[in-house]
């Protein structure tokens, strides 16, 4: 297989598309909306959103542009850059703690839901779902989430086809069925919504997510707003870094990152509008945790004239949609072992997909047999934002609360205060001042300071 470089995308529409797909999946549609349910809507949105523009977005755009400059793996990429501007190579650990301990860790979990995701595309087409019940529902979840073997089959199966797909090379077809699938997903949300205006509390949503009662905003509020920034935009975890080296040398970065950012917050808010005015029509706990779409999406599917068709739809677009995501995750690590230790793409995808195959298993038991089970009970900590602090709980925010967030950290100060300025201009493709003035700014001041005042304030 080429080395990164050597690949490229076939041209801008198909670069946005893949990167959207990445930014695009179970963040958007099953991590956003019971963030923003668990954490009191309107003011972790309006802070989310914040933090999208005024950190992820530059973040989004220096790594793009690393990746493009270093045209290797994450890794080598960011070795690349530091080379060039005569500073230690050491910043390479930058895209090792991104790669390993946050892409694979990321995806260790993500295929467990999307494996989930991929189970409810039967249920819905046989029907199961047709005049369900609140109750029905749960039920049909906490069958589903209490055995551990059903649970492990679909993420094997769910981590077999991103290692599939990781090991054929980024290329392979699957360009194409992103440019035709996504639209009709986004189209499918968007007829949720006008379903949820006729046959749900659309008033109540609107106000639970729109309306912001910034008294609600505390340390963890912060930090799940800005790890789900950076987990919804594919940042701090190797995947942009990886994507940015297969980006021909014309393409506007801070135009592709700006157009990248709207579509995905866009997706966000629009999941949320689908799926909270069912939430309160049902009488459901907008804090319902993980388990939030799997509970209400059924019964909405199962009213709606249609609903199984639509559902049966709904649920394999959104396992695509976590494909584009799972395959993005894996790129990283993949890259990186074919250009170090020189293993064939088939072998770096099954070894390092495996290794996310087995750590998931944490997560899959966390659901059922080890329930029960407080990795952190001898340091005294039990509960971790007021949810059991089980193993997958555990995982999900050392990745998004403490590994992104310092990936972003680490990045910042080393594109801001490290690598050359011209290089950076250069890459860009931007004159001085403007956008390029206003990017580094945020960027080498902003976002720095930013991530410290937050982690700080969650942490001490
Ligand atoms: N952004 C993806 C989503 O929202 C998840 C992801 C995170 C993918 C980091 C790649 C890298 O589902």
């Amino acid at each position: 297989m080429a080395g990164a470089s050597e690949v490229q995308w076939s041209s801008r529409m198909a670069f946005i598309l893949a990167a959207v797909g990445s930014a695009i999946g179970l963040g958007n549609i099953w991590r956003f909306p019971y963030l923003a349910g668990e954490n009191g809507g309107a003011a972790f949105i309006a802070l989310y959103v914040f933090f999208v523009f005024a950190i992820g977005l530059p973040v989004l755009i220096a790594e793009l542009t690393i990746g493009r400059r270093g045209g290797k793996s994450p890794i080598g990429s960011v070795v690349a850059v530091a080379k060039e501007s005569n500073v230690s190579e050491r910043w390479g650990w930058v895209g090792a703690l991104g790669t390993f301990g946050g892409g694979l860790g990321l995806l260790s979990f993500y295929t467990v839901i999307a494996g989930w995701v991929m189970a409810y595309i039967i249920k819905a087409a046989s029907g199961m779902f047709t005049n369900i019940d609140a109750a029905a529902t749960s039920e049909m979840m906490n069958a589903y989430e209490a055995s551990a073997g059903t649970m492990t089959t679909w993420h094997l199966i769910f981590t077999a086809l991103t290692v599939f797909i990781v090991a054929k090379g980024i290329k392979g077809g699957l360009e194409k069925a992103v440019t035709y699938l996504m639209p009709v997903l986004f189209v499918i949300v968007i007829a949720l919504v006008f379903y949820a205006m006729a046959a749900g509390d659309f008033a109540a949503a609107v106000e639970f997510l729109f309306t912001p009662d910034f008294s609600k905003i505390d340390g963890a509020v912060t930090l799940n707003a800005l790890g789900q920034a950076f987990f919804s935009l594919s940042v701090t975890v190797g995947t942009m870094l990886a994507y940015g080296a297969y980006l021909p040398k014309d393409i506007s970065i801070h135009r592709s990152a700006t157009i990248i950012a709207a579509a995905d917050t866009g997706v966000a808010l629009i999941a949320g509008l689908a799926i909270f005015p069912f939430v309160f029509a049902y009488g459901l706990a907008p804090d319902s945790g993980p388990s939030l779409i799997f509970q209400t999406l059924p019964i909405a599917f199962g009213q709606m004239p249609g609903g199984t068709i639509i559902g049966t739809l709904f649920f394999t677009l959104l396992t695509i949609a976590a494909v584009t995501s799972s395959i993005s995750l894996l790129e990283p690590a993949v890259s990186f072992l074919e250009e170090r230790l020189n293993m064939n793409r088939w072998r770096a995808s099954i070894f390092a997909g495996g290794a996310a195959f087995i750590v998931g298993m944490l997560t899959v038991f966390s659901s059922n047999d080890w329930k029960d089970v407080l990795p952190l009970a001898f340091m005294g900590i039990e509960t971790i934002d007021g949810s059991p602090a089980h193993w997958a709980k555990i995982i999900d925010f050392t990745v998004s609360n403490i590994v992104m967030p310092v990936g972003g950290l680490l990045i910042a100060v080393y594109v801001g205060w490290f690598v050359k300025r011209d290089v950076m201009k250069d890459e860009l493709g931007l004159p001085e001042g403007g956008i390029f003035e206003i990017w580094h700014v945020l960027i080498k001041f902003f976002c720095p300071a930013a991530l410290i005042i937050v982690l700080l304030y969650t942490f001490m």
